[in-house]
């Protein structure tokens, strides 16, 4: 503990420097911001920008029974989801191997660029969740393993 000099200038509070998870759970709780422009695609995991600000992007994403991602990479970005309803499950690879997390509302996972995941709605319900972006919402870089030497490979 030390002390504070009187001088000291407050902690920014604004969004722009604040965690990915932070942002993503409060947007996440202002249903009233989002609600009117979920939509849900019987073809395709549906995703809608949801904010623009200066380095960072928020994007609303709506999964049905069974759609999912292909493994990819978020190229340089850094970021986070929050499930804001249903279940989806995300695998992470890893060289050392997969790590499988199943997420609930409320339940966050952060992301940074040597992150290498798939993600996918295998619940009965759909899910939606919201994912924010450091600068922006990335090209991705698909990827396959190698079943030879079990190693991924980009696609
Ligand atoms: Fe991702």
């Amino acid at each position: 503990m030390f002390a504070v000099p009187p001088n000291t200038l407050p902690a920014s509070s604004g969004l722009a420097v604040a965690h990915p998870v932070r942002i993503a759970r409060e947007l996440a709780a202002d249903r009233t911001s989002w609600a009117p422009l979920l939509r849900y695609d019987p073809d395709q995991r549906w995703a809608g920008l949801l904010h623009r600000a200066d380095g960072w992007e928020a994007w609303l994403l709506s999964w049905l029974p069974g759609q999912r991602t292909d493994l990819h990479d978020h190229g340089s970005a850094t970021g986070a989801f929050t499930v804001i309803s249903g279940t989806l499950t995300e695998t992470v690879v890893r060289s050392a191997g997969e790590a499988l997390h199943v997420l609930r509302p409320g339940q966050s996972r952060v992301f940074g660029p040597d992150h290498v995941h798939r993600v996918r709605n295998d619940g009965p319900d759909p899910a939606v969740s919201l994912h924010v972006y450091r600068p922006e919402r990335p090209r991705t870089t698909r990827y396959g393993h190698d079943l030879v030497t079990g190693h991924l490979r980009q696609d």
